[in-house]
This record gives C-alpha cells, structure tokens and sequence, in this order.
C-alpha cells in the first residue's frame, strides 16, 4: 500500500468551442473525477482542477463565422459546459478558465521570466500567408502532408496520425484550411522557446519517471530521439493572451504554451479564493507532491515534454508531473468522434437520455486504458441491463428487499458458518485488490472486480436461499443477510466515485442519514451496526430499452467483419439431454446439450420467462461451441444457444428446418 499523502488531481483543458463528447469524458475528466473521488475516500489530501481552453484558433474562427466576439463567443460556452460537469457530478476543486486575469497575469510574468533566463529567442521566420484570405496560417489555418509519416491531413502544430508536434513549414503540400488555396510565404517576427537547450534533462525527467505510461513512454522516447526543436510561443492572432516580451505588440502567446500554464494558475486562483495566497506552492514544489494528469493521446507531448520543459526553465524548483495518466482513444460505433460528421454523443444529449451514473458506469466499464475501445450501443445497453441492472441491481435489491421484509433493521449474526467465512474473505480479498486497481490506475479493471462483489453475493443468495430459511430458521435467515448486506455496502462505498449519486442513495437505504462520500473506503471491511433502521428499498436502476433511447436500430452501425472472422465461430446443431430453472433466477435455465457425437456441454440460457424447461428437452437447436466459458450465478455456460429477439424483447430459439444430426455444422 501506498501510505497517504498530497495528490494534485488534474484533467486537461476542454476546449470550449463546442460541449464535450463522451470521448473527451472519459479520456480526461471523468477518469479524473474518479481517481479523486477514489483518494479523498482514502483520506489523502487531494486538489483537483482543470478549465476551459478558450484561445487558439478554432475559437476564433468560430467566433468570427458566427459575428460574435469570441470572448462573449467562450463566456457562453463556459458557463454552459461548467453547468455540464456540475451534472455530472465531476467533483472539480477549481474549475476555472484561460480567459482569467489571474491566469493571463501568471502566463506573462512566467514568460517574462523565461525570456530572463534566456530560453527565448526572436527570429524573423518564413510562414505560410494566405493571400486570400489575408491572414497568417498558423496552427489549424493550414493542412498538409505530415513530414514523418506522410498523413495528407496533418495540422500546422500537429500530426493526428503520428502524434508528432510540427510548425507550418515543414508541411509538405500546404493549404490554406479555410479557402484551399497555396499559401505563399512571408516572413514575418517570432518568439521562440529555446527546447533543445533543455534535451537532457527532459530525457532524464522520462528515463527516470517510473509512472508514465508505456504509451507517454514511447511517443516521448521517440521524439527525443528525433531531437527537440524549439517551439514556437508567439502569434499574429488577436484571440489570446497578448505576448510580454519587448517588441512583441499585437502579438498573442500560441494556445498550448498557455493552458498547460493553467494547472498552476488555477491552484493559485483556488487558495487566493480560500485566502491562503501561498497555499498553492505545498502543490507545486513540495517534492512529496504527486501530480496526475489525466489527458487523451494526443496529448502526450505538452505534458511530457513542453510543460516539464516550461517548469524546468522557469529555474524555480516545481515538481514534475509525477504521472501523465494518457488514454487511448475511445472510438464511436468503429469510428472517431467527429464534430462535423456528427459521429459520438456530447455531454448534454447524454444527460438527455440518462442519468448521469449510467453513463459514468458504462464510460469506465469500457475506459480506453490500453487500447482503443470502441463504444456500441449493444455494448452501452448490454452493459446497464446485464450488469448494472441485474447483476448489481438485482443483489442489492434482493438482499434489501429480504432483510427489509424480515426485519426492518439489520440483523445480527448469530452462528458465522464456513461459507459466510468465505464470503467474507473473498470480499475482503477483491477489496484489496481493487484498492490497488485504483491506485494503479485501472480503473476498469477496479469495476470488473467490484462487479464481482456483486456475483459473490448472487451466489451466496442462490445457495443460502434465505428466502426460505426466514420461514423456519430466523437465526440463520439474520446471519446470511447480514452477510449479504455487509456485501451491500462495501458495494456503495467501492462504487462511490464511479456512480456518485446512486451511491448515496443506497447508502440511505441502508439507514444512514449522512453523506457515502464523507465515509472511507476501508469501511466497506466493516459492515453495519446491527440493529440500524432500514429504509424502505427501491429499486435503484432502471433498464434501458434501446427504442426509447432514440438510438439507430441493431446492427446497423455494426462494424464488417471478414469471412475468416465468421469462419473461426464454431456454431453446431445440439440435442437438448435436461433442462432445468437455475435456482434463484426466473430468466436463467440450465441446459446439458449433445453437441454431437455424445460430447456434453452446459448453456445458461436466459430463456426462463419463454420457454418450460420440459418442452425443451429433446429438441434441436443451434449452438454456439467455442465462445469463452463464461460464470453465470456461479455456473458455469460453456457454450452459447442462439435464438432471436421478437419485438417484446422475448426470446426465439432458432431450430433446424428439418430433423439433423447433432453435430452438424452451421456454416
Ligand atoms: N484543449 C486541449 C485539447 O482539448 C487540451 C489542453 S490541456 C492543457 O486537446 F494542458 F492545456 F490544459
Ligand atoms: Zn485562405
């Protein structure tokens, strides 16, 4: 275990031109919101900040298109998106903007500083000018075909592909972004940040930062390798903070090398609002600090490279950042998230749809932690039936519901059996290990395995059947569902910082009056005080019905696959041996199946409330064979019966047209 400390929590900038996506979520601000939720439950002392991004090209070019000054243009968006995140629920210390003086005053005297010391220069420099539209291009005003990889689409500052930072000139085959037009060339004064001066100590920040992910890793690595060049500060555009530096009038500071700025000036806004104006410093240069910051990929080299290069110019000793926490991207149904293309769902529409939690859960089931992932509707709606609903949803309002019943309070327990024993261990062993998830930064892992909690309890109701043990044996009926609702909260706690609202109010369910957020996580170890009042439960989740969503019909987004990839699907016709109800459960019944040649396989079908399991046995149906064994209510399905989905959301077996051989392949 990590022993406790300060953690200065922060998630990039939005820009504010538009809401966020769901991408954008979970890449950055959400992930954040937890792993502060996760700490401060811990008892760590935790600052968490992020802001809105409000300068920089894109910005202006909209404000402009729309006739409206782009101040009053991100005044609107801001206290829109700010109003978003409140719903949200993101647990922000201090989100504030670029636009505020303490911000813009910060980012002139750091620079002024750096200019000092040396780490800038003035050059006239050659740049791109469209002649049309009578305008410099920096930035985004100008696409071409990206010099490392040879992307056709890369940006003035940037590449998408690649990842690696650029300067307009080095495009090849420039355009102008807004009229199409061949650029010429002008020249024209710049300010420059002197990087390369700064080569080996960033390499020695990279090579010796234990905590960056192997994706931060390598793209750092690798431009390193390339050899730093100096960086750009200054630009012809109006929208911005204005540059400091003598002879730099008219001119603003270039988008990126200011809002990195802002997690220190956003620390310093919060403590002078708190009037403690050097409070901000015990986060920035005490060395015990860790600092995390929560940024998608495309991200990497502002924090990797610019911002510890920013820090170490400034010669004033701040702290690192001690972990650049990158994601990959979460892909929309098989594609990127696209404004224009409107491919992805934004914040707002989200909340349109469903409550806050329900996103939040689904968004760190499927968080982009190693790879890409890709958002379905089938996987969104899979997720909040199946998991949220009826594996956590249906243990906590079971056991509730029971010991609400019963006894109106939580009982006691009287004789702890081996197998409550077990229980308990087993919670206390995924507790644990979910301890270290969040500290490692696996978020998803971290709820895959508080889902389990919420197996462990299914099976334990399943066996126990307390149920009926409450009509003739009332000590063991109070024994198990103490046990059960000891699993209960531990479920409310772990949840806490993924579905905040819905924590707490399962946590008033089980009687407490205060707040499940003010509690610590290691209580989830303690179950409850016997003899505390129960509320009277509710169910907490509700299904989602995919038609009520206004969501696009099954399959017709889903992504092609090959004709190898089906080929791989082992699908056979079986003969139906027994069939019998899974205890506990109406929907699930358990089926052995001849899948040819006297080979015997379980399914666990979810056809309870469709089919008499009597009138199954014998029958031929279609059987998906190499599907990963998978543990329903603590049994095990090997295999997969297929059926289809009638309009009432019912299932239909599919069965042969003719009689046929077990065995038979399905192809
Ligand atoms: N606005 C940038 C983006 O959306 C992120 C800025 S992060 C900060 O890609 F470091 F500048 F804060
Ligand atoms: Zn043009």
């Amino acid at each position: 275990m990590i022993s406790l400390g300060r953690w200065l929590v922060a998630s990039a900038w939005p820009y504010i031109n538009y809401v966020p996506h769901l991408g954008t979520m979970i890449g950055s601000i959400l992930s954040a919101d937890v792993f502060a939720r996760f700490l401060r439950m811990q008892g760590e002392e935790v600052l968490f900040v992020s802001g809105s991004d409000e300068h920089g090209t894109p910005i202006e070019i909209e404000a402009i298109r729309k006739g409206v000054d782009p101040r009053e243009f991100t005044n609107i968006n801001h206290a829109k998106v700010k109003e978003l995140f409140d719903k949200w629920n993101i647990s922000f210390d201090n989100y504030t903007r670029t636009e505020n003086p303490i911000h813009k005053e910060f980012v002139r005297k750091f620079y002024m500083k750096l200019y000092k010391r040396g780490y800038i220069f003035s050059k006239e420099i050659e740049m791109p000018y469209c002649p049309k539209c009578k305008m410099f291009l920096p930035d985004r005003f100008i696409e071409g075909t990206c010099p490392y990889c040879g992307y056709p689409r890369a940006r003035g500052d940037q590449c998408d592909k690649c990842g690696r930072l650029l300067e307009p000139t080095l495009l090849k085959d420039p355009r102008c972004a807004i009229c199409g037009s061949t650029p010429e060339i002008r020249r024209t004064r710049h300010w420059f940040f002197d990087l390369p001066k700064l080569t080996d100590e960033i390499r020695k920040y990279i090579e010796s930062n234990k905590n960056l992910p192997e994706n931060a890793r390598n793209m750092s690595l690798s431009i390193l390798r390339e050899g730093l060049k100096p960086r750009s500060l200054t630009r012809d555009n109006k929208w911005g903070i204005p540059a400091p530096f003598p002879g730099a009038e008219g001119k603003t500071i270039y988008v990126w090398m200011e809002a990195v700025l802002g997690y220190i000036s956003a620390t310093i806004e919060y403590f002078i609002k708190k009037g403690d104006p050097e409070g901000w410093k015990r986060f920035w240069f005490d060395k015990e600090v860790r600092s995390v910051f929560f940024i998608g990929k495309d991200n990497i080299p502002f924090h990797t490279i610019i911002f510890p290069a920013l820090l170490l110019a400034s010669g004033d000793g701040y702290v690192l950042p001690w972990r650049v926490e990158s994601t990959e991207y979460l892909m929309f149904e098989g594609e990127k998230f696209s404004k224009s293309r409107r491919i992805g769902v934004w914040i707002d529409e989200a909340l349109k749809m469903l409550p806050s939690d329900y996103w939040r859960f689904a968004l760190v089931y499927m968080r982009p932690e190693t790879r890409d992932s890709n958002f379905t509707w089938d996987s969104f709606i899979e997720i909040i039936n199946s998991i949220l609903n009826d594996t956590i949803g249906n243990f906590i309002h079971r056991t509730l519901s029971l010991a609400y019943r019963h006894f109106g309070e939580v009982p006691p327990r009287y004789s702890i059996t081996s197998d409550d024993e077990k229980v308990l261990n087993e919670l206390k062993r995924l507790h644990n290990e979910i301890t270290r998830l969040f500290y490692s930064f696996r978020f998803k892992e971290a709820l895959f395995r508080i889902v389990d909690i919420a197996r462990l309890g299914n099976r334990y109701l399943n066996e126990t059947a307390p149920w009926d043990l409450v009509k003739d044996n009332k000590e063991r009926a109070a024994t198990v569902l103490n046990v059960a609702l000891s699993l209960v909260k531990a479920l409310a706690l772990l949840l806490a910082p993924i579905i905040p609202e819905h924590a707490n109010r399962l946590w008033r369910m089980l009687g407490y009056n205060d707040d499940v957020h003010k509690h610590r996580w290691n209580e989830a170890l303690e179950g409850l005080p016997v003899g505390q009042k129960l509320r009277k439960p509710k169910p907490l989740f509700m299904k989602v019905d995919r038609s009520k969503l206004g969501v696009p019909m099954k399959g017709q987004a889903s992504p092609k696959i090959s004709i190898e990839e089906f080929a791989k699907l082992d699908i056979r016709i079986g003969r139906v041996i027994k069939a019998n109800r899974v205890p506990g459960s109406k929907k699930l019944l358990e089926l052995i199946i001849d899948i040819g040649e006297g080979v015997q396989r379980r399914a666990i079908a979810g056809i309870g409330k469709a089919y008499e399991p009597r009138e199954l046995v014998g029958k031929k149906v279609v059987v998906l064979c190499n599907i990963e064994p998978k543990k329903i209510m603590g049994i095990t399905s090997e295999v997969m019966i297929l059926a289809a989905c009638d309009e009432n959301q019912n299932p239909v077996l599919i069965v042969p047209e003719r009689d046929i051989k077990e065995g038979a392949k399905v192809t």
